[in-house]
């Protein structure tokens, strides 16, 4: 907007006698040229850092990083730990789905019963911890269990792919497989998704573990024949991407379509 004045230092200058008229004293004096300069960096520089406090308090306060530890009232208090650690059942006997579909299923009454049916006389039938999954059985209506882990819309995720792949639950969900109540371990966070998608390799496992949450690669590596020509988890990864081009897209259409 100073250009029309020819040099700058000239616009100023004429900014300046246009105060010192106005009966402000000697403007230009007052304020070196440096110090303007310092002052403008300085009011960029509070910009910037507010900018940034903004962002990630934004970012950072967002309900779903701060989600980590929740773990809601359920109508029945299901154990993962009894059924998943001390029974073994494997993950997919009640979340059958996952393997094949972006959405991993809640079980329906109908398999609880497979145990818990007091007219085959099956274990603990009788409990009154078991009796909203009676009614339930009963009169055909869905338990109301409480999500855990929710994504806002806005987002699009897939267990299909990344179990396919050979991501384990565990490194989504943590140890579900000891947890009395299921509980909120990791973020969600967008970061969070990047972070593996850049550098997905200490991930990366034969497929036949991925339900197998306390499988450790250093002592039960030879599970697999994938793993036959391996001799590390470091090694399998690079041999994984080499063979199927595990190869994690970071591009912003991938999770939001
Ligand atoms: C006997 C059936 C059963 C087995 C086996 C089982 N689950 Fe579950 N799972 C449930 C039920 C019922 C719920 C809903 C209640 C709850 O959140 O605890 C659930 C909830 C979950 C959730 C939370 C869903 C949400 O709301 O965000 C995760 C994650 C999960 N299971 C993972 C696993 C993993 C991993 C395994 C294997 C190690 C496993 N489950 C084995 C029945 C089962
Ligand atoms: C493969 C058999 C099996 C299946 C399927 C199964 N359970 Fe269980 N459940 C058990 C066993 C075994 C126990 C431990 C009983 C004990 O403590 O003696 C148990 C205990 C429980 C208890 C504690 C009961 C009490 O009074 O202490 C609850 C609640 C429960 N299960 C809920 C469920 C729900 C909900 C489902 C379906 C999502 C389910 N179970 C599916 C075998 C099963
Ligand atoms: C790459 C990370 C990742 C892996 C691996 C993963 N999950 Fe999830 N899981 C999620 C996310 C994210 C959600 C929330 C999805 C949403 O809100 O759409 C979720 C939600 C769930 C739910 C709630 C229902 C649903 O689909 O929203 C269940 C049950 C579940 N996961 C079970 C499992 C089991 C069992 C495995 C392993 C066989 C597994 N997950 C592996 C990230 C993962
Ligand atoms: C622990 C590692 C890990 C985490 C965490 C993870 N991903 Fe992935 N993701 C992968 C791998 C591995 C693939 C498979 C890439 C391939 O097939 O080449 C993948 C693939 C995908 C794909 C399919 C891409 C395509 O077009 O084939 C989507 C969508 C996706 N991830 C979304 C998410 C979102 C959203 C999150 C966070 C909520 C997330 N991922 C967290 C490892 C991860
Ligand atoms: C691997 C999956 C993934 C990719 C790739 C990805 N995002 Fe996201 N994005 C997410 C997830 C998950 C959330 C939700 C975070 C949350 O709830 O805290 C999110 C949230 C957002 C938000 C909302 C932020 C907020 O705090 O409300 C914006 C904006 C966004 N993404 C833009 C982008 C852009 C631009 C790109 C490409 C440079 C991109 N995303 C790539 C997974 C992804």
């Amino acid at each position: 907007m100073f250009s029309r004045f020819g040099h700058p230092r000239m616009a100023e200058l004429l900014l300046f006698k246009d105060l010192e008229k106005k009966g402000y004293g000697n403007v230009s004096k007052l304020f070196p040229r440096n110090s303007r300069k310092i002052a403008a960096t300085l009011f960029v520089g509070v910009l910037l850092f507010g900018g940034l406090v903004t962002a990630g308090v934004t970012y950072y306060a967002t309900p779903k990083y701060t989600r980590v530890g929740y773990a809601p009232y359920q109508p029945v208090p299901f154990s993962h730990k009894i059924h998943a650690g001390q029974l073994g059942l494997d993950c997919t006997y009640c979340h059958t789905n996952v393997f094949e579909s972006p959405h991993a299923n809640i079980p329906s009454p109908q398999v609880c019963m497979n145990c818990h049916d007091p007219m085959k006389g099956n274990i603990k039938g009788d409990s009154p911890l078991l009796a909203p999954v009676r009614d339930a059985y009963k009169t055909g209506q869905p338990l109301q269990w409480v999500r855990v882990h929710k994504l806002p819309d806005y987002v699009y995720f897939n267990h299909q792919v990344h179990v396919n792949r050979g991501v384990s639950c565990v490194s989504c969900h943590g140890r579900i497989d000891e947890m009395e109540t299921v509980t909120h371990q990791e973020p969600l966070s967008m970061s969070w998704c990047l972070d593996c998608h850049r550098n997905p390799d200490p991930h990366l496992r034969p497929t036949e573990t991925v339900t197998k949450l306390d499988w450790d690669p250093l002592k039960d590596w030879s599970v697999s024949a994938l793993t036959q020509f391996t001799d590390s988890q470091k090694s399998f990864a690079a041999k994984l991407k080499e063979h199927s081009g595990v190869a994690p897209p970071t591009n912003c259409t991938t999770c939001h379509r």
